[in-house]
């Protein structure tokens, strides 16, 4: 086979020796446009499991590079005069020229053509150098890849500019963890990524969000002036070390990130791998790590035939999945970064925390099997801020105590509200009571009830539970009551109102389904139908909004009767109070509509309303829709407007869900896929948050509540398959501290002796 690859990197030269090796026959070129030895950039770091597959494609290479590593362990995060440890990473660090060395010396020794100081404009330009005629042509040209600009069309890439600016310095400052170090000055904040690769030399990343670096003066700086400054930032910690660049090639000093996807990694005979397929933000140090795997996969596929189309999509499906996965690790890390104003100001243990976690693939008893001692002292430090003695073994952050005004709550886990369709003309039936009774029994520290209507015409179905007859107040009296009496859960009313979504059928007879027979006039902020099946609203007037508020006064005062701990009202997922937020079906040329403010002027009159009434010890939270998902409607910004709004208004808590508000809505799901919200609203609005969304395990629990993404988890479709979700987490984590059921005691034995018994056995 005749291989022709442009551009010299970690990926070319890696796939050019495995497919040299695996067929000496093969006719491989490799086309840089640097000398051998040009060095833009200093180290790169390789996690164990990296290295594994390194060992498993070509011994020698490994060889090589392990033998020229520097090895840590721990990671030190310097804040606000304090320094944190955190071992058991297991990095190591190979200076990027040492690494292309090997590569290129590897390939010398196989045979494969090395051409250096060539620069080839494309693919189209191979010719030129007499290298037309490939086979297959591998575009291994990074991240600014020549070849994939001209196959645009075909491979239809995707790149996303990040926000924050960063230099990529070396020290011959002699580190012997990964250290951090975050500084806070009057122009913002400044960090440093640094690691050491050699014996003298280390990489000193130093990076920062735009505000601080304009305010900084950086934008005004040429590359000098840029290292002297960033030396004087970072001098308290150089010990008189210097700060070194190698990067005079480049037209800027300084570089924001570029985040690449593609739509196609190949067409025809050309083929995309590395940095010119995919990048991931250098905070989770993986972009050297998943360009040689492509090199791995390619070279496996075409080990036994051409390079066809099924090949190569093979390629691309096992590539694109990895990359895609590392991708949104990569992007929680970078916008954390991106952010670090918004978590500057947290305690250093739990800046810490929040920093190790924020890819949201380091979990919780990760950290634990890497440090148990750290992530005891967490767990010491967290339960220390609540009532728990500070003696007794910390509890695990989920089973701290949370108080809302005069309501404490035992844990930190929430039965999310969930609509049971299952109402007797709005009155809740027995199946409401066993329904939430057993939830109330789960552990959970605080029940939710699904959303109660204020009216008949406030009701989504006709199963949906209200609080507007004396009926209603009756039936929900004896579900509170029996909360109370059987569990230490505390029970908290959802009051809501359809609005555009109201007058359909329940689930399963339907979705989206007006009803045959009955239907009620459906109303909403503007005549805007949320979807082709459902009604069209009749624009809501002055008189009607003075209306829907009294109702919802009055089910307050009946949620008083009823004995609820709390109160939350629902501005969330397109119903009447957040179509009056979002702009997407929100058109009014009145004061309650156009800009935010004026979006929220009747769902803050509401919540003011029942606040009025509704007892000031008790706490009240607002459900909202923290993005709409749609370009152009509500984003994270707007939600953390939103939360201080309600906040001023007298909410104690902001319950962060997503969407569900516009049809055209594009969702980004994922584990935990609204939480990053939640973590925006509680840092920069400074509201306690309820996350919701995706949650489904104890770990991930445990790492919201300790990195502070939220002051409580709810969790919903957990509890329709695990009545007692908190109940088996509490064993599972060997919690003894959970309250059972007098009657359940008998279970809970069984079931710890059964995880002992399973923890034992090998
Ligand atoms: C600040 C920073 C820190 C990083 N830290 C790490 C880290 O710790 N660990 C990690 O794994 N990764 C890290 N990376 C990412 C890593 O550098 C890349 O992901 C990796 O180099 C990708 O390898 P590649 O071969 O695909 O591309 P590259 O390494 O970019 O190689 C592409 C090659 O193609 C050549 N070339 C380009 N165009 C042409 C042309 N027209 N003609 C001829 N030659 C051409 C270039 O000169 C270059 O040698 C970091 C990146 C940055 C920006
Ligand atoms: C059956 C069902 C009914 C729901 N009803 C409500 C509701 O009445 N009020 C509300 O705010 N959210 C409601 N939701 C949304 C959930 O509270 C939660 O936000 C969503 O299911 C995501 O959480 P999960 O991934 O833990 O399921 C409902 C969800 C389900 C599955």
């Amino acid at each position: 086979m005749k291989i022709n690859l442009i551009g010299g990197g970690p990926a070319g030269l890696y796939f050019a020796l495995l497919m040299k090796k695996s067929d000496p026959a093969h006719d491989i070129t490799v086309t840089e446009r640097n000398a051998p030895d040009d060095t833009f950039g200093w180290g790169v770091v390789f996690s164990d499991q990296t290295l594994e597959n390194f060992r498993a494609a070509d011994v020698e290479t490994w060889e090589r590079i392990t033998s020229s590593f520097v090895h840590w362990d721990d990671i030190d995060v310097h804040v606000r005069g304090r320094v944190i440890t955190s071992g058991g990473h297991g990095f190591a660090g190979i200076a990027r020229k040492k690494l292309l060395n090997i590569l290129q010396q590897r390939c010398a020794d196989l045979g494969v053509a090395l051409r250096f100081q060539t620069e080839v404009r494309d693919d189209s330009d191979l010719n030129r150098f007499g290298l037309a005629g490939a086979d297959l042509i591998v575009a291994a040209d990074g991240a600014n890849s020549a070849v994939r600009a001209r196959h645009a069309l075909r491979f239809g890439p995707d790149l996303d500019i990040g926000t924050a600016r960063f230099i990529w310095l070396g020290t011959t400052f002699p580190f012997e963890a990964f250290t951090f170090y975050f500084l806070e000055n009057p122009h913002g904040v400044f960090q440093a990524h640094c690691y050491r690769f050699d014996e003298d030399t280390s990489t000193f990343i130093v990076e920062c969000d735009d505000t601080s670096w304009r305010r900084a003066g950086y934008d005004r700086l040429d590359l000098d002036a840029t290292v002297t400054a960033s030396e004087a930032l970072f001098r308290p910690w150089l010990a008189g070390h210097r700060l070194m660049s190698n990067a005079r090639h480049l037209a800027e000093p300084w570089s924001r990130f570029v985040r690449v996807r593609n739509r196609a990694w190949f067409h025809g005979n050309v083929v995309l791998v590395g940095d010119a397929a995919h990048t991931a933000h250098f905070s989770v140090g993986s972009g050297t790590k998943l360009a040689m795997e492509d090199a791995i996969a390619l070279a496996r596929v075409l080990a036994h035939g051409g390079p066809t189309a099924e090949a190569l999509s093979a390629y691309q499906d096992e590539r694109m999945t990895e990359a895609l996965r590392l991708q949104n690790a990569a992007r929680n890390s970078m916008q954390w970064f991106e952010t670090v104003t918004r978590y500057i100001s947290l305690e250093p243990e739990q800046f810490t925390y929040s920093l190790l976690t924020r890819s949201q693939r380091v979990s919780h008893e990760n950290l634990r099997l890497r440090d148990p001692a750290y992530l005891g002292g967490v767990q010491r430090w967290f339960a220390a801020r609540t009532t728990s003695p500070a003696d007794a073994e910390p509890p695990p952050p989920m089973f701290t105590p949370f108080s809302l005004r005069g309501m404490t709550v035992a844990n930190r886990v929430v039965v999310a509200p969930m609509d049971m369709y299952s109402a007797d003309e709005g009155t809740p039936t027995d199946f409401h009571l066993v329904h939430l009774g057993t939830r109330a029994l789960s552990g959970a520290g605080l029940i939710i009830t699904e959303m109660t209507c204020t009216s008949p015409q406030a009701r989504i179905t006709p199963g949906c539970t209200g609080m507007y007859r004396p009926e209603h107040v009756a039936a929900w009296r004896r579900i509170v009551e029996f909360v109370h009496r059987h569990s230490a859960a505390k029970i908290c009313l959802q009051l809501g109102h359809s609005g555009a979504k109201g007058s359909i059928k329940v689930p399963w007879e339907g979705t989206d389904a007006p009803l045959d027979d009955g239907n009620w006039e459906v109303i909403a902020p503007s005549a805007v139908r949320h979807a082709p099946s459902l009604h069209l609203p009749r624009a809501m007037t002055r008189a009607d909004m003075t209306r829907i508020r009294d109702e919802f006064v009055a089910a307050t005062r009946m949620g008083i009767d009823a004995g609820f701990d709390m109160l939350e009202l629902h501005c969330a997922h397109g119903y009447l109070l957040s179509s009056f937020i979002t702009p997407l079906s929100n058109h009014r040329d009145d004061e309650y509509g156009g800009s935010l403010e004026n979006r929220l002027r009747f769902p803050l009159e509401v919540f003011g309303a029942m606040r009025s009434v509704w007892p000031d010890e008790r706490p009240m939270s607002v459900r909202i829709s923290a993005t709409d998902w749609v370009e152009g409607g509500v984003t994270g910004d707007d939600a953390v407007a939103i939360a201080r709004a309600f906040g001023a208004a007298g909410a104690d808590a902001v319950h962060v869900s997503t969407g569900q508000t516009s049809v055209d809505a594009h969702p980004v799901y994922g584990r935990m896929y609204q939480t990053p919200f939640s973590d925006q609203v509680r840092n920069e609005a400074g509201i306690p948050t309820i996350a919701v969304g995706a949650i489904t395990e104890a770990d991930q629990v445990n790492a919201i509540i300790a990195a502070g993404r939220a002051d409580l988890c709810a969790l919903a479709r957990p509890h329709l398959t695990d009545p007692f979700w908190t109940l088996h987490a509490a064993a599972e984590l060997g919690y003894a501290g959970q309250r059972w059921p007098a009657q359940y005691l008998a279970g809970r034995q069984q079931l710890e002796r059964t995880l002992q018994r399973k923890a034992t056995t090998p």
